[in-house]
């Protein structure tokens, strides 16, 4: 067994997981294995009929290549949401273990961690001059503390925007080396000048990096995501994973996105995204009744408002939505903002000057 494989559940030491059809081992001429339709259904389109492969050769050299790791790095999985959950499932027995987290920050850490009867240990998320930052040293204890199997970071961090810098991250999974599994979320990276910990995982067998197709490539609707990791912590997750959890036309739309043409177009776009994002939070910034605007890596904005039920219920009224994060811990008076697209970042500063409604 190999050291990343301690910290995930003893009981499930030697468990195989579900063994599909798609583990036959040869390409059948005649399928009759899978109870799949003999014929296609032409109202719903070409391709639908069989079962996908469950991880297509394809869609992981395209991931890997991206992401400069090996094919047996990558897990493709239904949205790095599900790679959250795998985590959840692979390391805590149901009822049992601890996760550590750093609010605010994204929620799904800690309703995978509820949902599977972990414990969730917060430790907040300082906030000083520079923003917000983890504490990387209070987590570490805390991890220690609570016996905790995952420790998570989200870097651009959702919906604060800090970034945490690949040294960082591999000296808190340096210390926690044997005792816990560090996932450093990065589905905002595209957008951030810092630089990616995917860098470190050759160095730390027990980082995990989070990445998702959702963001900078546009493919929220496709739903494809992937964890990166040592080879044989891809390989337990995989034993813990739906069989066919790739929607055929969500893994074409993923290739497509990841020819070398589209590749360029998406960092390109990025690159204008977070230009834009620099330009709306200095606009913001002037506004009166914004009373602080985060500095941020990611492709949203963080505001505290003087009054920020006023400013949701005046852009509800025009038809923006923003997200209210206000119950998330420290962010009482906070919005958050997806930067958009020019004219729609034109409609939320005029809405906030008064403009474009009654
Ligand atoms: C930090 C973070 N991680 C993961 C996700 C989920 O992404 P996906 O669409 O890949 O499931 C989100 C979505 O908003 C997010 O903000």
């Amino acid at each position: 067994m190999s050291a990343v494989e301690t910290l995930l559940r003893a009981d499930l030491r030697g468990f195989a997981g579900y063994a599909s059809a798609a583990g036959r081992g040869f390409e059948p001429r005649i399928r009759l294995d899978a109870n799949e339709s003999p014929w296609a259904n032409a109202d719903a389109g070409k391709g639908l009929r069989c079962y996908p492969e469950p991880q297509p050769d394809a869609l992981l050299e395209a991931l890997a290549r991206l992401y400069g790791v090996a094919t047996d790095q990558v897990l493709a999985c239904r949205g790095s949401d599900e790679g959250i959950d795998l985590l959840l499932r692979a390391a805590c027995s149901p009822g049992a273990g601890a996760v550590v987290v750093a609010p605010p920050v994204f929620g799904m850490y800690a309703v995978c961690a509820r949902l599977h009867g972990a414990q969730v240990v917060d430790v907040p998320l300082r906030d000083d001059d520079l923003g917000f930052a983890p504490d990387l040293d209070a987590m570490t204890r805390a991890a220690r503390d609570a016996c905790a199997r995952l420790v998570f970071l989200c870097s651009p961090g959702n919906p604060t925007g800090d970034v945490v810098a690949p040294e960082a991250v591999a000296a808190l999974a340096e210390r926690l080396r044997g005792e816990a599994l560090v996932v450093v979320d990065e589905a905002y990276a595209e957008f951030a000048a810092a630089p990616s910990s995917i860098g470190q995982l050759e160095r730390c067998p027990n980082l995990v990096v989070l990445r998702t197709l959702s963001k900078a490539h546009a493919l929220a609707g496709a739903r494809i995501g992937c964890v990166l990791a040592a080879p044989a912590l891809v390989a337990a997750l995989r034993r813990c994973q739906a069989p066919y959890p790739l929607p055929v036309p969500s893994v074409a739309a993923a290739l497509r996105a990841l020819t070398p043409g589209a590749l360029a177009r998406t960092r390109r776009r990025a690159a204008r995204l977070a230009q834009a994002r620099e330009r709306l939070a200095r606009q913001l910034a002037a506004r009166p009744g914004v009373r602080r605007v985060y500095p941020s890596q990611g492709n949203f904005l963080l505001l505290r408002l003087a009054d920020a039920q006023g400013v949701l219920d005046r852009l509800r009224a025009l038809g923006i939505a923003v997200r209210d994060v206000r119950t998330m811990p420290q962010l009482g008076d906070a919005l958050r903002v997806t930067v958009g697209t020019p004219a729609q970042n034109a409609a939320l500063l005029a809405a906030l000057d008064g403009e474009g409604g009654a």
